[in-house]
Parts: C-alpha cells; structure tokens; sequence
C-alpha cells in the first residue's frame, strides 16, 4: 500500500513545488546578487498556514547553495524567540560557531560571528512575528553581509508590531505572498504525494478531491490526511482508501498536528499552553499571576502578550473579550 512513507511526511521537501513558480523566480531573482558574492535583496514571505512558505524558502535555498558557496541559517522563532537563543541557532543551522554555547555567550559575539564572515549569509527567521525583541532584526539588519529572509502568516499584524525605524527599513524588502491553494492546485500536490508514496490505484481522484476540500488550502492538514488515510487502510483488511476512511481520521489528523505545534514550542510558550491547558478557562490576570509564580525571571508582559496571540493563532488556545476582560481558553483539536 504504502511504497515510500517518506513521501508522504510533512517535512518531505518533494523536487518539484507545485503552482509556486512565480514565487520561486521571484525569490531566486531577488537572492541572484549572491551568486556573486553580493548581499541580496531582503524578502518578506507571507500568507496563512500550510500556503508553502517554510517549504518554499527552503527550497529556494537550497538550490542556490548548489550554485554558490553561501552560508544560509534557519532559525522557527516559535522554538527559539531570545536574541541570544535566534543567533545561536542561526549560526549552528549553518555549521558555524560551533565554539561558542548559547549561555553565557553575549548577542554580540555572534554578530560579529557573522559580520566576520568572508562570504554572504541569508538569515531565515521564521515565524519572525513571534521574535521575542526586534532588536535582533535591526542588528541583522545592520550586518553589511547578511539578507534578511523573514517568514510570517501576516503582513500587517507583523508591521504593525515594528517600531517606526524598523518599519521604515523593512518597507524596501520583497514581499512575496503565498494565497491559500485553491482547490484543483491542492489536488495536484496530493497526486505528486500519492505518485511518490502509494501503489497505484490506491486511491481515486474523486477522494484526493474530497481530502483537497476538506484542507481548505492548507497543504498540511491535506497531506496529513492522506498519510493517516493510508496508514489506516494498510493496517485493516481494506484495499482502498475511500472517502469514509478519511472521514474517519479527520480528526486524528488535527490531533497530530496539534501535538506537532506544541512539540515546537520554546519553554516559556510551553509554560504559557500549560498553564491555560491545565485549567481549561483562565483570566489573563489569573494566567499572568500563576505564570509569574513559576519564573523568577519572567519575559516582559509585551512579550507574553506576543505568545499568547502566537498560540492563538495556531489554535492551541482561545480567547474571548479584551485587556483586563481577557479571559484564556484551552484550545479546541
Ligand atoms: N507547492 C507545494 N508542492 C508540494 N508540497 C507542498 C507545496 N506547498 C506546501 N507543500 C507541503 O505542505 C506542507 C505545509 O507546507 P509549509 O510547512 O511550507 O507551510 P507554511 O506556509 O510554512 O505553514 P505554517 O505557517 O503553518 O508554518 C509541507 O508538507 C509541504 O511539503
Ligand atoms: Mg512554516
């Protein structure tokens, strides 16, 4: 049934990038001056969950490190949000600084890691909203040798976030927008998947068309079903996957993503996806009193602000009402 599960796992980055073309010559075009060991342009990549944005970015990527000797880091600011922490991870995703530990090592010592450099380096920040302090973006930024490459569901909630000086600076970056996948582009990447992991015949259009509706055009929760999908049907006594058996795991396949999202996150995230989990309904006083009960060293309230809007909007908690009135709920699956 299954001839290539691989194939069929969310982080599988497949050879071709179905109906993103225009994206990818945009961003390959805008990074071309460090084929020739010039900075690129800074690209700004949004659009909502599952649109390809990581995927893509990668993608891109990687093609031009097999055209040129440049460095590329990858940081999700959703795992890691401290300056300390994003630099760190930045430089180690390229294999560089391995000397240096993320304690007791200051920001500095890593920009001037970079700055040292003798080529090019891309930084990729993804998720960049949920960055803990944009001092970071504007000492990047700073960096004579380094292209911004920043990743974010949405534009305006993340400039809006940015103080006027950085605001003004990033105005000049690429943007480049990935709309959710419309229905037959879904259906499209479903049959590469299907073509690279199932034995033919396994499944019919008429239910990559069901899984295409059901996504929504979010490609994760597509192709998650699938892979659900074919993992029941090979452990029954089933030959097919029909639409019923994706019915059936509609909700395993939220569930998994779900568990994918928490697994991701920092500590102080954690804690916050905690402590509102635990008690199922929390005022946003009663949450910031018990959080502050945990930490001797709690984040700023801005801050924790910021990570409670980013769980939001993965779903992992809810909310209702505003300011003092805010009251937290654990998220639905
Ligand atoms: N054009 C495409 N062709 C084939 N597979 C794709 C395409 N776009 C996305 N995918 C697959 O869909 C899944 C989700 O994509 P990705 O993780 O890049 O989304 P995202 O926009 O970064 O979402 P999020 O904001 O939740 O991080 C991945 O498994 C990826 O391989
Ligand atoms: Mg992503």
């Amino acid at each position: 049934m299954i001839t290539n599960l691989r194939a069929l796992e969310e982080a599988y980055v497949p050879r071709d990038l179905h109906h993103r073309e225009g994206q990818i010559n945009q961003m390959t075009a805008s990074l071309e001056p460090l084929l020739n060991d010039h900075p690129g342009e800074d690209l700004f990549v949004f659009g909502p969950s599952g649109a390809g944005k990581t995927t893509i970015a990668k993608f891109v990527l990687r093609q031009l490190h097999r055209q040129a000797d440049i460095a590329w880091g990858y940081v999700n600011c959703i795992s890691d949000s401290g300056k300390s922490a994003v630099l760190h991870r930045l430089l180690r995703d390229a294999g560089l600084g391995l000397d240096l530990r993320q304690e007791g090592t200051s920001p500095s010592t890593f920009l001037n890691r970079l700055r040292d450099l003798d080529r090019q380096f891309i930084a990729v920040l993804d998720e960049v909203d949920v960055l803990a302090d944009h001092d970071t973006l504007t000492a990047l930024y700073e960096i004579p040798n380094v292209t911004l490459l920043l990743i974010t569901v949405d534009e305006n909630d993340f400039f809006a976030s940015l103080d006027g000086r950085l605001q003004s600076r990033l105005r000049g970056t690429v943007r480049v927008e990935l709309r959710p996948y419309s229905h037959n582009e879904m259906v499209d990447i479903l049959r590469s998947r299907v073509k690279a992991g199932l034995r033919p015949g396994m499944i019919q259009d008429e239910v990559l068309e069901h899984i295409a509706d059901l996504a929504t055009g979010d490609a994760r929760y597509a192709i998650t079903l699938l892979r659900r999908a074919a993992r029941a049907v090979e452990s029954s006594e089933r030959r097919y996957i029909t639409r019923d058996v994706v019915d059936s795991v509609a909700g395993e396949a939220r569930d998994v993503i779900h568990d994918q999202r928490v697994t991701s996150l920092s500590t102080e995230k954690r804690l916050l996806y905690e402590l509102v989990t635990q008690a199922g309904t929390i005022s946003a006083s009663d949450l910031r009193a018990r959080y502050k009960e945990q930490r001797t060293d709690p984040i700023a309230s801005r801050t924790r602000r910021k990570y409670l809007r980013a769980l939001e909007r993965y779903g992992l908690v809810e909310s209702s009402g505003q300011g003092r009135g805010k009251t937290f709920y654990a998220g639905g699956r």
